[in-house]
């Protein structure tokens, strides 16, 4: 059995005042959840408050949006991996589809993110999804196989395990459009699938996929009782802290 995991990505999003006044309420609605993994994932300027607030608190972790796959040096506006665990993050998001379209993250650099990130004990977070175009065009599978085969090179089946996927369309993403619970289940599966071929079957059972895309409360339960979906990876519903905290539950409870 996977343990669901459901992640609340806030992009850039909640200064530091902001977070607190969520984490108030955040905080005492999750307080006795322990049924599956939670993960706050702030922008950079936010993650030590963040930190120091989860200090403690045993159920909720923390994750970052991104890293340079360098330990350090002359990369001005950069984060390496080891001043994210120095944070006591436990995770880290890698080839956000916003990453993908708007920062130029390509397969061969969310791969060496990966890496650099399992040599700092982050677990990745990674990221694929196909636009509407290539749905339309037919290409799913092969988009998926794609960023898979790439984003994944190299990780042996212990990294593997430590990883976890997150399936987001596109054209589901910040825009009240969601697959539908056939649909990210059919990609999931495949998913799992090239897995099986990049690994071995024992291993891809083991590692867990998120659904991305307009996840809310109110279609958490539909999407998170298929077979293939290990949890959400969420934006938007997720910067509500009742709401994200009705998706956690609805999850627990499946
Ligand atoms: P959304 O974002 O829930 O606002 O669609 C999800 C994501 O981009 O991770």
């Amino acid at each position: 059995m996977r343990r669901k995991i459901i992640a609340a990505n806030w992009k850039m999003n909640m200064t530091v005042n902001e977070s607190g006044s969520y984490l108030d309420t955040f905080l005492l609605e999750v307080a006795e959840e322990k049924r599956l993994d939670i993960v706050l994932v702030p922008p950079f300027t936010t993650l030590a408050y963040v930190s120091e607030r989860l200090n403690k608190i045993q159920n909720v972790k923390l994750g970052a949006q991104n890293m340079h796959w360098e330990k350090g040096g002359a990369f001005t506006g950069e984060i390496s991996g080891a001043m994210i665990r120095e944070l006591f993050a436990r995770y880290v998001i890698l080839g956000h589809s916003e990453r993908r379209a708007l920062f130029g993250e390509t397969d061969a650099i969310v791969n060496k993110k990966t890496h650099a990130a399992h040599e700092a004990s982050l677990k990745p977070i990674v990221c694929i999804g196909e636009t509407l175009a290539e749905r339309d065009a037919d290409k799913v599978e092969q988009v998926l196989e794609t960023q898979l085969r790439g984003s994944l090179a190299g990780l042996d089946a212990k990294m593997l395990t430590d990883t976890v996927l997150a399936y987001e369309p596109v054209w589901a993403i910040g825009t009240g459009r969601t697959a539908s619970p056939e649909q990210a289940q059919a990609a999931h599966a495949f998913i799992r699938k090239v897995l099986t071929e990049i690994s071995d079957a024992a291993t891809a059972d083991k590692v867990r996929i998120q659904y991305g895309g307009s996840v809310k409360p109110g279609n958490t339960v539909e999407l998170l009782s298929q077979p293939d979906i290990d949890g959400a990876l969420v934006g938007g519903a997720a910067l509500v802290a009742r709401d994200f905290a009705e998706i956690i539950k609805l999850t627990a409870a499946l």
